[in-house]
């Protein structure tokens, strides 16, 4: 039976496949750093060559920022698309990580190898992972079992700037019956799963200026404004005792979610001692009277990611700073507006200003939630398939981060996407010392393989 044989190739070719992912990896494709403006083109060159030596007729597509790589093989059956980005997170603090995160390797842990660099889980290790299913089928039988369209994203870590004019100029050659989107993670080590909602993301950053320059803390403290209290202020009241956003109107289009919804979640079993274990805390802070599932994956959040001002060098000044500002974002859920929370926040914001304060906002983006059919035959099948690779049966599940290509097919082409990774929740993607678990690429290729048996 042709997929045993495609699944004993996976196997035997592993330590090939997994040079060839530590090949990518060694490419820095930092997309939002114009530095490595040169990285992301070569990484979208490699992907080129890798494709074509699948057959796969494929080509890099300039953008006004990093290109695209598209690549389109004929075949019967249904279409199906395959999405994932070659960008890469900076990798700042570098003096936390172990080791050069461009120079990846793999490393024995007590829980098991892993491939270690920026970009192992997110998302060039999971983005091969379907390559190399497809690889492993071609050897075996000759041909892919379907057509498929691939379509690899350079700068999906950097607000994606270009992606809706490319998609919107190729609407008709990223048409398919469905898209199958690896960028997301397992429920658990155990639990595969499909991911069916996807928060969205608004990024704010403000300015507020106080003084026109920055001034001796003794000379004028006490006597002029302070920035860095004015912002201080203005972020400890973005939420009330209770855990609750205090930005006007933000609770609108948040939807409950269905005891059928609940329970199902409820079944999971997640354990949020042992996930807030792992990173050394042991108390939920989200909202008052919701469970850490829906705090993760249904309820909007407000959180600041970066905040400066004043002087922030090794030792001590006294200074009373012009400047202080923060970097804010919202995950967003159900049918909220991004753009009429951009207004309101703004708005709050400005009121609360005092005399001889302004403020400048710089928007950093906005994408709606999202919530995906899951009524085509195709997700049964394809959850079946997961369930017969990982010990447990697989789950729908929500997830906290935001990927808005995926609304984007649905808007754009009208094609359902389907969310399935391997990612686990240890995996540090976006922080020092990302890794992508040996299982994950393993068992995620066998995956893969099982999925195109099962749609095709
Ligand atoms: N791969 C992540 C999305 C993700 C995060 C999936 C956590 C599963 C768990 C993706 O590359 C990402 O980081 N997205 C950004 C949004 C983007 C618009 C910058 C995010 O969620 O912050
Ligand atoms: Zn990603």
């Amino acid at each position: 039976m042709s997929l045993d044989a495609v699944l004993a190739r996976i196997d035997s070719d592993l330590p090939a496949a997994t040079e060839r992912l530590l090949e990518l990896l060694r490419i820095p494709s930092i997309s939002t750093d114009p530095a490595f403006k040169a990285d992301c083109d070569t990484a979208a060159d490699w992907l080129v060559k890798d494709l074509q030596s699948l057959g796969v007729e494929a080509a890099k597509h300039p953008t006004p920022g990093h290109p695209m790589v598209m690549g389109h093989i004929a075949g019967d059956g249904p279409h199906l698309l395959f999405y994932g980005h070659y960008d890469v997170q900076p990798v700042d603090p570098l003096k936390l990580w172990d080791r050069d995160p461009f120079d990846p390797q793999v490393e024995d842990t007590p829980k098991g190898p892993v491939i270690r660099g920026r970009g192992a889980a997110d998302d060039k290790g999971q983005l091969m992972t379907f390559v190399e299913a497809c690889r492993a089928w071609k050897a075996v039988n000759g041909a892919l079992p379907c057509a498929i369209t691939f379509f690899f994203e350079g700068e999906e870590e950097s607000g994606s700037p270009s992606l809706i004019p490319f998609m919107e100029e190729h609407k008709d050659a990223l048409k398919a019956d469905l898209a199958l989107i690896c960028d997301t993670g397992l429920f658990d080590s155990r639990v595969p799963a499909i991911t069916t909602m996807l928060r969205g993301l608004l990024g704010e950053e403000l300015t507020i200026t106080g003084p026109s320059k920055d001034l001796h803390s003794g000379m004028y403290g006490g006597a002029a404004r302070n920035p860095i209290r004015v912002l201080s202020k203005i972020i400890a009241s973005l939420h009330d005792d209770t855990g609750r956003i205090t930005v006007p109107g933000f609770y609108d289009g948040v939807p409950e979610i269905s005891d059928e919804l609940r329970a199902q979640w409820d079944g999971l079993n997640f354990d949020h001692g042992a996930f807030l274990g792992d990173v050394g805390l042991s108390q939920l802070a989200g909202e008052e009277g919701r469970s850490a599932l829906e705090m993760l994956w249904s309820r909007p959040t407000c959180e600041v990611n970066g905040i400066s001002g004043g002087y922030e060098g090794d030792g001590f000044k006294t200074v009373l700073p012009s400047k202080a500002s923060a970097k804010i974002s919202f995950r967003l859920v159900g049918d909220q507006d991004p753009f009429a929370i951009r207004e309101s926040f703004r708005k709050m914001v400005t009121d609360m200003l005092p005399p001889d304060c302004s403020v400048e906002f710089h928007d950093h983006g906005a994408s709606k939630a999202g919530q995906f059919d899951t009524s085509d035959p195709a997700f049964e099948a394809a959850r079946q398939a997961l369930s017969d690779e990982w010990p447990d049966p697989a789950a729908y599940i929500g997830c906290g981060g935001s990927i808005p290509i995926a609304g984007h097919f649905v808007n754009i082409t009208g094609t359902t996407p389907m969310l399935i990774g391997f990612g686990k929740d240890d995996d540090q993607i976006h922080s020092p010392n990302e890794k992508y678990d040996m299982e994950s690429f393993h068992k995620g290729i066998r995956s893969w393989a099982r999925v195109l048996d099962a749609l095709t």
